[in-house]
């Protein structure tokens, strides 16, 4: 996640598609019209053989051979109409100690090797001799380092869960036996704790394979912070038969385990900018009379651009427009610099604020240079992907993962949370599929687990790391169930 106020060191890097064409498609009846989908999916012996086994018989181990269920299922046993039992089941298997035990080792070995945009190699190898050992199949490599894993029947529906990968070029500052071994570079975002999370739901999925009433693709996904990740997955197929996608990430605002999440929108549309303004004249020159001044002009257009959010935009719809560097000559103390840089970054929640601010910004900048008799050029870097699009959470999406996490967690785990300026590119995958993005809590005044991802002393409480595993798998799990139920009309969705 990309925070509200950033340093010029990221410019070069990001995206674009302003388009907010977030696409609430929704689930086509035609696409479930598949074969997949008919009565003989059901094993013929569950259909045969209802099942009077109470809720608590449910909960059995992991592993446990079951009848795929929908049958059964009118009678609240295994899982074929979702009841807690499933979710306490699902919740158990992420709390055995051992599950614990691994998922904890697999965030502190990738916690210990942080790996920037597109480097992640030792990351994705990491993920991938999990994912063997897990007997769980992938393809790799997507966008470079990326990886799509599947766990279920290999048949539609698909609903899709993302883990992003990278870490921060920042050095760790916090003493622990598993600090950064890599100078200056950290997992500050907490995306080793996402990967590790994701690991973990696929060890629940798989634990429950059989269960599944469709395809779980798991998107391991590089680059969130500095690149174009999630369009470079997309492009490479990561979305492959997807109908509706779900993403976590850590949170120091919620204490551990607790969910947080929102419908409509949650995180800012993003965009970067950089001027260039010089002087009308030509060469040096030693007296300000003879030319304009472009590091006056760069002044006042630092002082207008403020202007924009303040005096241009309602106060009820959210903006940002920061200036985050100024550059201009050298030392040389008398002599006027020809041209001055600078740049920042913009934020908005809506397509409409945010071209509004586009283009104001370049008027502000072009008008303030013609004033001190000088010239400027403003460049969005719309051809190297540096614009996010807002992160709107689908509604429909966002209420299957509030239902799923309050039967998981229990509601007073659960938080409605208010819209932040960070930026996100899994807004990229909400464009194409309804999509919903949530956060786990990882606060914890004890442990010290309360600083801001891309703190230098950013740590998170461990044990959040199951319930964002089971969370996950839940959510995944729940979701074709209910699309099952949906697609095939035979059971009542039971809320
Ligand atoms: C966003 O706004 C721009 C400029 O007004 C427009 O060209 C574009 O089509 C809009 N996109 C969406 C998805 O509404
Ligand atoms: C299931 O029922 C048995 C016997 O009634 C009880 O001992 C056990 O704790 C129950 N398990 C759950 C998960 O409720
Ligand atoms: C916070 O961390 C401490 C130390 O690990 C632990 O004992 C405590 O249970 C944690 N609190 C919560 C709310 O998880
Ligand atoms: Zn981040
Ligand atoms: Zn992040």
């Amino acid at each position: 996640m990309k925070l509200p106020h950033k340093s010029s060191s990221y410019f070069q890097l990001l995206m674009i598609s302003i388009s907010l064409a977030i696409n609430y498609c929704a689930i086509s009846v035609s696409a479930s019209k598949s074969t997949d989908h008919d009565l003989s999916y059901f094993e013929s012996a569950a259909l045969a053989k209802p099942s009077f086994k109470s809720k608590n018989q449910s909960s059995s181990p992991a592993g446990e051979k079951k009848p795929a269920a929908a049958a059964a299922a009118a009678f609240g046993a295994d899982c074929g109409t979702w009841s807690a039992a499933c979710s306490d089941e699902i919740m158990r298997i992420a709390k055995k100690p051992e599950n614990v035990k691994w998922i904890k080792s697999v965030r502190r070995r990738i916690h210990e090797n942080p790996e920037l945009a597109f480097e992640e190699h030792e990351t994705s190898r990491l993920i991938r001799r999990e994912l063997n050992e897990l007997d769980i199949s992938y393809r790799f490599p997507l966008a470079k380092t990326g990886i799509r894993a599947v766990v279920g029947t290999g048949a539609p529906p698909f609903v899709a869960v993302r883990a992003d990968m990278d870490a921060l070029p920042i050095q760790e500052a916090v003493e622990w036996e598993h600090k950064s071994k890599n100078p200056g570079k950290m997992h500050a975002c907490g995306h080793d704790a996402h990967v590790a999370m994701l690991l973990g739901a696929a060890r629940i999925l798989k634990a429950r394979e059989h269960h599944l009433k469709g395809t779980v693709i798991l998107v391991f996904q590089p680059a969130e912070e500095a690149g174009n990740g999630a369009k470079r997955m997309m492009e490479d197929g990561a979305l492959e038969n997807v109908e509706a996608i779900f993403a976590m990430h850590i949170s120091h605002h919620l204490p551990t385990g607790v969910i947080g999440s929102r419908s409509g929108p949650l995180l800012a549309g993003c965009g970067f900018f950089k001027a260039v303004i010089t002087t009308g004249g030509n060469g040096l020159h030693r007296n300000i009379h003879n030319s304009g001044d472009p590091l006056l002009a760069a002044s006042a257009s630092v002082i207008s651009l403020q202007g924009i959010v303040s005096r241009e935009s309602n106060p009820l719809d959210s903006q940002v427009v920061s200036v985050t560097f100024l550059k201009s000559g050298d030392d040389n103390l008398d002599t006027q610099p020809t041209s001055v840089e600078f740049g920042g970054t913009l934020r908005a929640f809506s397509n409409t604020s945010f071209h509004h601010i586009l283009r104001r910004i370049e008027e502000v900048i072009i008008a303030q240079a013609k004033v001190y008799r000088c010239s400027a050029t403003v460049d969005f870097f719309k051809s190297s992907d540096s614009m996010y699009p807002p992160m709107v959470n689908d509604d429909r999406m966002y209420e299957h993962l509030r239902k799923t996490a309050i039967d998981l967690v229990g509601p007073t785990n659960f938080r409605v949370v208010q819209p932040v300026m960070g930026a996100e590119d899994f807004s990229f995958y909400s464009e194409v599929v309804p999509a919903t993005f949530f956060y786990i809590g990882i606060k914890n005044e004890t442990l010290g687990s309360v600083h801001s991802a891309h703190s230098p002393h950013f740590m998170i409480d461990e044990n959040a790391l199951p319930v964002g595993a089971a969370t996950h798998a839940a959510v995944a799990e729940r979701y074709l169930h209910d699309r099952d139920i949906s697609i095939n009309g035979i059971l009542h969705r039971q809320e």
